[in-house]
């Protein structure tokens, strides 16, 4: 079997997806599950993008203990020294180092020739070597770049120190054949290939990200980068997850395997779903509510006389907990934090004291507490423990003849109490006009969605918001036994989310640069 390492870049190319902006925390929780899972690299950010990335890449780089941390960075010795700064303290530091290849980048976005981009290359290469004993180098739009150049470049990457040379598929163009056969000329080739490891790194515009990967495998790719859940900038990137269990099915065919501990994916995309604001659809491959259930007459039959008539991936395998455990108002703190720590969340002594009071007014409420309740109860609290932020006291909705009323009363985040109301034609229009005064923002709502967490009349309503301000766009979550508290909670979370947000995402301060800023602006995905 040979051994594909596994580059996971959910925090970075996953955290590009409009909507979803992490905060530290968060970040650190999704990189302690994917240290469980096992993956081999986690690239924790791109520290020259903002002061804020730079801290969360370090943070990450400083809690984890065997998984190597990499940090993204133009071509320019400003990005590597801001990398270095915040991967120094890591196990292994990995430099992830970029620039476009293809004549199409090099035409409009580079402005620069084939011998341009090599010298560009090498000197970064070189000048990295000075901090980083491993660089992995990714020649941007590799898909759409003369193969010879590609060879041309690889080669002197590698010569220059490149220990990993990535061929993203940045624009998701590439089709399973082609993309395998880049790899096959690429090991036939590059004449230094066996000082290097050759990466795949796939978008999904075509909804082939993992076909192509796979294909990149079979015809020589020792390392598959991607996202959990497959998230990242439009269509997404490959899904690891679908990777890991497509060689782990199909060994006889691939004769590769990972190092991916499997049971833990279902907990690994449930923990980044949740985080992230990005819902698993129903019948996504591996991980998909609909992944395991199987509704047609025949196949139920068949399934019950033997399993293996329709089913090829047992739920077990990939960690789904086939007898759902259910917590009741008889459940201990201790019986808690198990089924937290199960749940791949990892509370300290005193978080724990909050979500269990949480826990234990709503198993008031609600005979069964599921798992979902609890995740919504987690991030209820963790949100909460921010002090620097709008927090609900109260709320009161009157509604008559298509005019609704709200008063809502709210602890400003210098810790004033101030009340106001306003009307609107519907409840939550009232409710969300009365917060838009308080707080002197012009918020635009963009989506709200609602849905119940579980079943029965009881079960708690979670809303998500979308919102824009100010040219940043930002989700927020609210859970409540009422519809109109967690459509309440949910706007104020938004909120509280956009104040912490200091400057639209793909924003670049960095001037200096012209044709690497466009990198960020353009292709960072
Ligand atoms: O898709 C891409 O080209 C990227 C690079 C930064 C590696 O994500
Ligand atoms: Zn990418």
């Amino acid at each position: 079997m040979r051994q594909i390492a596994v580059f996971d870049t959910t925090l970075r190319d996953g955290e590009q997806s409009p909507g979803v902006n992490l905060n530290l925390e968060e970040k650190l929780e999704i990189a302690q599950q994917l240290e469980r899972l096992g993956v081999d690299v986690i690239e924790a950010g791109f520290p020259a993008a903002s002061p804020g990335d730079l801290e969360s890449t370090k943070a990450v780089a400083h809690a984890l203990k065997n998984t190597s941390v990499a940090g993204l960075a133009r071509a320019n010795h400003k990005d590597i020294d801001a990398a270095w700064e915040a991967l120094k303290d890591g196990v292994k530091p990995r430099l992830h180092l970029f620039l476009a290849t293809s004549p199409i980048h090099r035409e409009h976005k580079l402005q620069m020739s084939q011998d341009q981009v090599i010298e560009k290359a090498v000197d970064c290469v070189k000048y990295a070597s000075r901090y980083f004993k491993d660089i992995e180098f990714s020649a941007e739009d590799a898909g759409r770049t003369e193969l010879p150049f590609l060879r041309d470049v690889f080669t002197a990457v590698i010569e220059a120190g490149a220990k990993v040379v990535n061929v993203p598929d940045t624009v998701g163009y590439m089709t399973p054949e082609e993309y395998g056969n880049v790899f096959r000329y690429l090991k036939e080739n590059v004449p230094n290939i066996d000082q290097a490891v050759l990466s795949a790194h796939c978008h999904d515009d075509l909804g082939m990200a993992v076909a192509n990967s796979l294909a990149a495998v079979q015809n020589g790719a020792d390392q598959v980068e991607g996202t959990i859940n497959g998230i990242g900038e439009r269509a997404g990137n490959a899904a690891l997850e679908e990777i890991a269990v497509a060689l782990q099915i199909r060994k006889d065919f691939y004769e590769a395997q990972t190092t991916l501990t499997l049971e833990q994916l279902a907990r690994t995309s449930k923990v980044v779903s949740s985080l992230t604001d990005f819902e698993v659809p129903r019948n996504k491959a591996v991980v998909g509510a609909n992944a395991f259930a199987h509704e047609a007459g025949i196949h139920q039959d068949g399934m019950l006389k033997e399993r293996t008539t329709y089913e090829i991936i047992s739920p077990q395998m990939v960690g789904y907990d086939a007898t759902q455990l259910v917590l009741g108002k008889h459940s201990g703190r201790h019986a808690l934090k198990e089924r937290l720590e199960f749940l791949g969340y990892s509370v300290s002594e005193e978080h724990l004291k909050e979500v269990f009071k949480k826990f234990k007014g709503l198993a008031d409420k609600k005979k069964q507490v599921l798992d979902e309740d609890i995740i919504a109860l987690l991030r209820e609290s963790t949100r909460s423990q921010d002090q620097d932020q709008y927090a609900l006291e109260y709320i009161h909705v009157s509604y008559m003849n298509s005019i609704a009323t709200a008063t809502i009363k709210l602890q400003t985040p210098e810790g004033v109490s101030v009340e106001e109301a306003a009307i609107g034609s519907g409840s939550v229009e009232a409710i969300y006009n009365t917060i838009e005064r308080m707080v002197s923002m012009n918020i635009h709502l963009l989506d709200y969605k609602i849905r119940s967490l579980s079943k029965g009349r009881d079960a708690l309503a979670e809303v998500q918001v979308t919102v824009s301000y100010e040219g940043m766009t930002g989700t927020g979550k609210g859970v409540d036994h009422d519809v109109l508290g967690a459509s309440t909670k949910a706007f104020v979370d938004s909120i509280n989310r956009l104040r912490k947000m200091s400057k639209p995402k793909q924003f670049m301060e960095d001037k200096e640069e012209e044709e690497t800023t466009h990198c960020v602006l353009d292709s960072f995905n």
